[in-house]
């Protein structure tokens, strides 16, 4: 039995927030919001607690799961060591959406690490998150709140719709505003390596890491490069609809993707439009905007929700518009890029 917890971010109630210590601490799963995407949560230090995390969402024993902290000191008992880059990043970027593989300490159990040498954390700068994490005081393992293999959930609602009955309580705090996964650095190798890019953009972070690099594997499908992350190998945020992704001119992707609607007799289709192209297209079953190209946070914050609305309306094949592989534009390709198994049309 699931429990709800409304938790309101702008007056957020103790003794619901004690009530969630308590079950952290008695090692069952809480479900609670971050600024990226839900979390579903449970004691890092407990490795039973852990192993139930896997369970719950169907996840493949291999992927690591990443450790949630509410103050740096908390990393000492984590890490064997915080390298000087490291302590510039965490200054800049924490609390907020970037998380950090450091080498870890023996504290850090293998069921957290997959049996890696080296663990995922990352402080997230969620109101309610933070107070959680400030009261209970562990480190809390928390992969995003979805089904594996499905978009990570950013809302309470679809939180539900892909966990209730499955964790011992959600917690109802509104929308996930960055709306996709925290950006991934590998901090044990020089120079450092970007393996999930996410808001803080590889542009952010070469003002302080000028030679950062990025795994190519998770930016280019055709590499041929198995990724280093191990959750960057799975086909993922995948929504149940075969989707395609067209990039290039951006006048000729609305023609192209318009042929192709009107090609298709049988199939239910939607087309992913943003604001400045949604009024030209023609004749499709489901038409929505990821929103306007001027500000493409607001398209990584609809994208995996509007993932999700596709399944609701049961489409079988999606045509998305693609985006320029810059800034946060680069971390929305890469979600797409795994949406549509690779399936993307360059060169228009
Ligand atoms: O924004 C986020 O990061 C969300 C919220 C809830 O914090 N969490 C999240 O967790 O996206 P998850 O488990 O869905 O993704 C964690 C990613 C996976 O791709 C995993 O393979 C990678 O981080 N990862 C974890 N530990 C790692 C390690 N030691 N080395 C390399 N990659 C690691
Ligand atoms: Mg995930």
């Amino acid at each position: 039995n699931t429990e709800v917890i409304k938790i309101d971010a702008n007056n957020i109630d103790e003794n619901k927030i004690k009530k969630i210590t308590e079950a952290f601490s008695k090692g069952k799963l809480v479900v609670f919001p971050t600024e990226t995407v839900y979390g579903l949560g449970a004691n890092g230090l407990d490795e039973e607690a852990c192993k139930k995390i896997f369970v719950a969402k169907g996840r493949p024993q291999d992927n690591p799961l990443i450790l949630h902290i509410a103050e740096v000191s908390q990393l000492d008992e984590l890490v064997e060591e915080i390298p000087d880059k490291a302590k510039d990043l965490i200054e800049m970027f924490w609390p907020g959406p970037l998380t950090l593989i450091l080498k870890k300490s023996e504290r850090v159990s293998d069921v957290v690490t997959a049996g890696l040498s080296t663990v995922a954390i990352r402080m997230p700068s969620h109101k309610i998150a933070r107070e959680i994490l400030k009261d209970c005081m562990l480190p809390i393992a928390a992969p995003s709140a979805n089904i594996s293999g499905r978009p990570s959930t950013t809302s309470f609602r679809r939180v539900v719709e892909d966990l209730a009955s499955k964790v011992d309580i959600i917690v109802d705090g509104g929308r996930s505003d960055v709306g996709i996964e925290s950006t991934v650095v590998d901090m044990t190798v020089d120079p450092p390596m970007i393996l999930r890019p996410g808001k803080v953009t590889k542009e952010d972070m070469e003002v302080l890491i000028p030679d950062i690099e990025i795994d190519k594997a998770i930016i280019d499908s055709n590499s041929g490069e198995v990724p280093k992350s191990p959750g960057q190998k799975y086909r993922h945020y995948a929504p149940k609809a075969e989707a395609q992704c067209f990039v290039g001119d951006l006048d000729k992707v609305v023609k192209e993707i318009n042929k192709r609607v009107s090609e298709e007799k049988s199939r239910k289709v939607a087309v992913l439009a943003t604001d400045e192209t949604v009024a030209d297209y023609k004749n499709v079953d489901l038409l929505l905007s990821l929103g306007s190209r001027e500000n493409l946070e607001e398209v990584a914050g609809n994208l995996f929700e509007m993932l999700r609305s596709c399944d609701d309306n049961n489409v079988d094949l999606i045509f998305i518009e693609g985006f320029e592989f810059k800034g946060i534009g680069a971390s929305i390709m890469n979600r797409i890029l795994k949406a549509c198994g690779g399936k993307i049309i360059f060169g228009l």
